[in-house]
């Protein structure tokens, strides 16, 4: 279960093992634009769409490097009609770097800082097929003590004629500090 203390850390910026976690600045948007394209099944949004994430949400993103690599990140915003909320868009995990609770560390680490003391729920989209997406909000909700729901948002109709799959809302919360 997450405490305070585990959520409550001192700096915005932090370090485990060789890893550190920290702000990302525009110029790791290349880098977070080839981890996608890496990380299947993400969508690979345009490189400018990850500059402007950096420019102006620096502060609800993350980025996480190994030896001045960008290994994994988090982009994330506040939802301007749901205050109380962190939506994550996107989490990657460099594929040999994963299973390790990196991906549980970033949501963690953002949760600690001081500008999301205010959220209590944490929100992301999922494919019916993304078991480890699912498996990673499902954890933090256990870790948590706190529910886990998932219903449709949007149809696999809105993304056209290719294959793309429905996307489910998953809503975990609310985080006590
Ligand atoms: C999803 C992803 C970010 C998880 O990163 P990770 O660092 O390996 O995740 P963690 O090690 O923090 O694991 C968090 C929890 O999810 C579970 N989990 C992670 N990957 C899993 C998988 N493939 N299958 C089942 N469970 C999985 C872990 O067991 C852990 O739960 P636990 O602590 O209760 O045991 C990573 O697999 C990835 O980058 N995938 C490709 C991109 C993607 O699909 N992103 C999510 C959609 S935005």
């Amino acid at each position: 279960m997450l405490t305070g203390n585990d959520l409550i850390t001192k700096q915005d910026d932090c370090v485990s093992n060789n890893l550190s976690f920290r702000n990302p600045v525009a110029n790791d948007g290349p880098a977070m634009h080839a981890l996608v394209e890496r990380c299947k099944p993400l969508d690979v949004n345009s490189l400018y769409c990850y500059l402007i994430l950096c420019e102006h949400f620096s502060s609800t993103c993350l980025v996480v490097e190994d030896n001045n690599e960008v290994v994994g990140f988090i982009t994330a915003y506040i939802p301007p009609e749901k205050r109380d909320t962190l939506f994550v868009w996107q989490v990657a995990v460099d594929a040999r770097l994963r299973g390790q609770g990196i991906a549980k560390k970033m949501i963690r680490t953002l949760l600690s800082r001081s500008n999301l003391m205010r959220t209590s729920y944490i929100e992301g989209t999922v494919n019916p097929s993304n078991e480890a997406s699912r498996s990673l909000f499902k954890s933090l909700a256990k870790d948590c003590s706190c529910a886990f729901d998932e219903d449709l948002i949007f149809p696999a109709k809105m993304f056209g004629e290719g294959d793309h799959e429905q996307e489910n809302l998953m809503r975990v919360g609310p985080v006590i500090r």
